[in-house]
């Protein structure tokens, strides 16, 4: 099946001005755990093109600040919103608050991101791992304690041993497949809240 296929979601977000479909598992995850708060400063890792970027911001208010990081060149599209802040630079070049320009833990870390796809699903499982494990070795650099979390998994045994062994540095800890994930997908999020640092 094409992935280009013009889906409900794929036109929902045309309509509604979102640069991709993807802010609806967003909005399904934050409506269903109380993720993300107003004035909330909010780290999206592999954010472009930015609809969760969108959501996030308008959702923190003006008070607010959200951060983006993506290894693609920064989307011209977000620079309007205020209290958005966006850089190109990978996860892996990011260890300290500094190397985004900020001095505060953020309440919240969310992370969509997504490797290159080689369609050999070992080596896709592996290399969205390596991210998983990456954000999981930076987070008490950047995730407050009792802030929340989400991300984006590629399911296999190997992540989901992970999941397991790592999943205590939450107090509450949970896995959704939000409803406007393409049925063709083994992605989940795993959700976490009240980070224990
Ligand atoms: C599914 S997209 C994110 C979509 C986004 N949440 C939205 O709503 O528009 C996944 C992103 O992860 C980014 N990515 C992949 N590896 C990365 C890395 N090492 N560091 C930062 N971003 C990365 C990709 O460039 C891609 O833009």
């Amino acid at each position: 099946m094409s992935f280009k296929v013009k889906d409900h979601y794929f036109k929902k977000a045309k309509k509604e001005k979102f640069l991709a479909r993807s802010v609806y598992k967003l909005d399904e995850i934050d409506q269903k755990y109380k993720i993300i708060k107003r004035n909330d400063h909010v780290v999206d890792l592999g954010y472009h093109p930015g609809s969760w970027v969108q959501y996030t911001s308008k959702k923190v208010g003006e008070q607010g600040k959200v951060v983006g990081i993506d290894i693609k060149p920064v989307n011209v599209k977000l620079t309007n919103l205020k209290n958005v802040h966006l850089f190109e630079k990978s996860i892996f070049d990011v260890s300290v608050l500094e190397d985004l320009s900020v001095d505060k833990l953020f309440d919240v870390v969310i992370s969509d991101m997504a490797p290159n796809t080689t369609g050999i699903r070992s080596v896709d499982q592996d290399r969205s791992l390596n991210l998983v494990e990456e954000v999981f070795r930076v987070l008490p650099d950047f995730l407050k304690p009792g802030g929340n979390f989400v991300i984006k998994v590629f399911d296999s045994n190997q992540a989901q041993q992970f999941l397991k062994e790592n999943q205590k540095v939450f107090q509450e800890f949970h896995k959704l497949k939000p409803k406007s994930t393409r049925s063709v997908s083994k992605e989940f999020f795993a959700i976490g809240k009240g980070y224990r640092a």
